[in-house]
């Protein structure tokens, strides 16, 4: 049986940081408010010339140098982002070109905070049916372009940065399985509610904004987040005693302390980024995955659980054999 296994992972962070006393500064907002309702303490902003694309082509470097592979081993893109750098080419053909070398797949997944489960399972699947051998899957995002930075009630939350993993195929595991959930009609919880499509002109005009209606999206965060757990770890015929760590997407410590107590799994078993990165969509789940593996809390052989919640509503989880 082949599996796909995490053989590498990167990271990377824009070098501008913005504090809650910066964001105080600027909004009817406190320093006290944001980091006791959110846990975040800072998060990371993009240069005004600094794009997804070099966001991504940082992260990918980094886990391609961590696997010890040559760019050319690479067979397969997948990226997730929410925050594409063009209408069309997709972002992982932008960073095709980048890594110098072309000819196979490469193409963007569009699930929001969820988007790297997704990215992931579907690079899964290329790997464990022979499509590919060596799957470069990327989340990156400069979300802080889709945010107004008046509302105070969502531009505390949001960062920038990327996250990227090197699949490779093996016989040992592995990604052990990938579960991916979406339901439409949340659809108005959590949006951006305008597009190519629609309402073009507000994009063209500097307003296409992230509108959420925290309360609700917090809830369903919790539920779906613990129950996918659940799911995860009944799949696989284990018990939760089986997982050494959990990394959850993070965009809020009370709802990961929520969802650790829901399917009581120990804090410190609980990989937390989100005071220094805030809420970085599709690059929070691998830059938290990188920066353990970098600590040396994640080691070869530990059984890791990954989980994402974001707008659509879209969430998923896969567990991975380091
Ligand atoms: O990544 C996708 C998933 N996204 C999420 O998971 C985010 C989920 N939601 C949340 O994390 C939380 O709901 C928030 C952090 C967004 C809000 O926290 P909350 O405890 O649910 O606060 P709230 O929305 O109930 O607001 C409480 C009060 C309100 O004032 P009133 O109406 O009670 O007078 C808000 O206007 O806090 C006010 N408020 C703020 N005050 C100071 C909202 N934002 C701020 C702020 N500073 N930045």
């Amino acid at each position: 049986m082949t599996y796909a296994r995490i053989t590498g992972t990167g990271g990377y962070l824009p070098d501008k940081v913005v504090t809650n006393k910066d964001l105080e500064a600027a909004l009817d907002t406190t320093e006290e408010w944001i980091e006791s309702r959110t846990g975040i303490r800072e998060r990371r902003i993009a240069a005004d010339d600094e794009f997804t694309v070099d966001l991504a082509e940082r992260a990918a470097l980094q886990a391609i140098d961590a696997a010890g592979i040559e760019r050319r081993a690479i067979d397969l893109i997948v990226l997730a982002t929410t925050t594409a750098d063009q209408v069309f080419p997709a972002t992982a053909c932008l960073l095709q070109q980048r890594l110098g070398n072309g000819g196979y797949p490469a193409f963007d997944v569009q699930a929001v905070c969820a988007g790297f489960l997704f990215a992931l399972g579907v690079a899964d699947k290329f790997v464990r049916t022979g499509a590919s051998q060596c799957a470069l899957v990327v989340g990156a995002e400069t979300f802080s372009r889709i945010i107004d930075w008046s509302d105070r009630r969502t531009c505390v939350l949001f960062g920038d940065g990327a996250g990227a993993v090197v699949l490779q195929a093996g016989d040992a595991p592995g990604v052990m399985s990938t579960h991916l959930r979406s339901d439409g009609q949340y659809k108005d919880l959590l949006q951006v509610p305008v597009g190519v499509s629609r309402n073009f002109s507000k994009v063209r005009d500097g307003g296409a904004f992230t509108t959420m209606q925290g309360g609700e999206v917090f809830r369903w965060a919790v539920t779906a987040m613990s129950d996918i757990i659940d799911e995860t770890v009944a799949a696989n015929d284990l018990s939760k005693d089986d997982i050494d760590w959990l990394i959850p997407h993070q965009a809020n410590i009370r709802i990961i302390n929520a969802v650790g107590a829901r399917a009581k799994i120990p804090r410190d078993k609980v990989v937390v980024t989100v005071g220094e990165h805030g809420n970085t969509s599709a690059a929070s789940v691998p830059l938290a995955l990188d920066q353990a593996v970098r600590d040396g809390r994640v080691r070869p052989g530990h059984r890791v659980l990954l989980e994402g919640f974001g707008g659509g509503f879209t969430w998923g989880s896969a567990l991975i054999t380091m």
